[in-house]
């Protein structure tokens, strides 16, 4: 049998150093794959005005699935200046080229699962009675719609015409804002479609269920928003009714959701909330496990195409570091999800159960997790490398 493809696109700074760890272990694991390298980032913007080619497009199309590492963004300005002296004036604008991974194949399901590892130094603790300090469990899997909602894309300022007039049909529009001057107004839409909103809630009860998880919450704000997060409660409700009856469904509203977050994070499983607010809850709960250096996603379409990157940025002022002491956790774990999601959980398991080894036994740390500000010389006061930190997980395979 041909090996199986895997499109990896490494992108700007530390994403190609996490991403070569990452490769390096779950080859060390037992995973067989041929990788073909896709094109993404700063510097295909600057070199041809795009950051997100179409050969890469195509790649995906053809292999879909895909490891990403991160890119670098900047502001359009910015942007415009870096652009090769060939291609300025010329009508190129820049695009995040993650938003246009997501909108071209539809990734419309995010998922960012937030685990405790044990002995982690950044666990999140909290003090109990009589100065007791507890270390609560977290194990929550975020399920964030990824297309639609407040960053749908879909806003003005200054609104023409045809919207104004349609906004002056609300009574509540022309109660708040009848009497604003229109060049004075910004309007940015929330808007959810049925149908990817059962698709983001049923992802989130089938993963609960897979993955035994006794309840889903909904954190969303049907209180206020009551079109959307109405909705979406709505469909929850449905859903758990009819296909669902053993997980249980709860209901948070996301500023609520924030303030337990501290007071009671071992008690949640499956979130699952809209594009902006599932963006805001697993910011918050990959806090509460370690941040950014242990942060994992996977981003998925309904017709098979699924992007596995880390949370994190290139991460700019590390990127050009002689010998790179960035964490490479994170895009270790979004190459485990890769491999739960293509069947091979086996070896995904055997990935996680090495990394937990190592923090477990907190003999090879990276800066982050020895909490020192990130500069060259961390490795002098015995931090790990990104690379020593992947030999150690290498190292663990098969004797966790
Ligand atoms: P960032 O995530 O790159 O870095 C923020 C800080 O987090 C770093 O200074 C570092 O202290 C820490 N950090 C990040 N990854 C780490 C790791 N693996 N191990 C240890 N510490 C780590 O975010 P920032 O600085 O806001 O953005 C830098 C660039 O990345 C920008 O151009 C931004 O647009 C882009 N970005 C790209 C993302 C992506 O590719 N998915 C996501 C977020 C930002
Ligand atoms: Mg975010």
């Amino acid at each position: 049998m041909s090996k199986r493809k895997i499109v990896t696109m490494p992108g700007d700074g530390i994403g190609s150093v996490v991403l070569e760890q990452a490769i390096r272990v779950i080859k060390a694991a037992g995973f067989e794959a041929e990788y073909v390298h896709g094109d993404i980032g700063w510097e295909y913007w600057c070199s041809e005005g795009n950051p997100l080619p179409q050969r890469t497009i195509d790649l995906i199309s053809e292999h879909k699935i895909a490891l990403f590492g991160a890119i670098t963004s900047k502001p359009k300005d910015e942007a415009a200046a870096e652009l090769d002296p060939s291609l300025r004036d010329k009508g190129f604008i820049y695009a995040s080229p993650i938003v246009g991974l997501r909108q071209h194949f539809n990734l419309d399901i995010c998922i960012r699962p937030c685990r405790t590892y044990k002995g982690n130094p950044l666990n999140f603790i909290k003090r109990g009675v009589d100065s007791t300090v507890d270390e609560p469990f977290v194990d929550v899997a975020i399920f964030r719609q990824n297309t639609e909602g407040l960053y749908g894309g879909v806003e003005w300022s200054n609104p023409p015409k045809q919207v104004y007039d349609a906004l002056m049909t609300h009574p509540k529009f022309v109660k708040n804002f009848g009497k604003v001057p229109v060049e004075e107004l910004a309007v940015s839409t929330r808007i959810f479609s049925r149908r990817a909103t059962e698709r983001i809630v049923r992802a989130a009860f089938e993963y609960a269920r897979k993955y035994s998880y006794k309840s889903v919450t909904v954190c969303e704000k049907p209180n206020v928003i009551r079109e959307t997060s109405g909705m979406m409660l709505m469909i929850a409700k449905q859903i758990q009714q009819n296909d669902f009856p053993e997980i249980q469904l709860w209901n948070t509203n996301i500023d609520a959701q924030m303030m337990w977050l501290t007071k009671n994070p071992e008690d949640y499983g499956v979130i699952v909330a809209g594009n902006m607010f599932g963006d805001i809850v697993s910011d918050a709960f990959a806090g509460l496990i370690g941040g950014l250096g242990f942060a994992c996603s996977a981003q998925m379409s309904d017709e098979g195409v699924a992007v596995f990157e880390p949370t994190h940025g290139s991460a700019p002022k590390y990127a050009d570091y002689e010998v790179s002491i960035v964490n490479p956790v994170a895009m270790i774990e979004s190459a485990s999800m890769m491999l739960d999601y293509i069947g091979e959980g086996a070896i995904a398991a055997r990935v996680r159960g090495a990394v937990a080894t190592v923090i477990e036994e907190g003999k090879v740390r990276t800066y982050d997790m020895m909490k020192m500000t990130g500069r060259p010389d961390v490795i002098s006061r015995g931090a790990a490398t990104t690379e020593q930190m992947a030999d150690a997980i290498i190292a663990k395979l098969g004797k966790e």
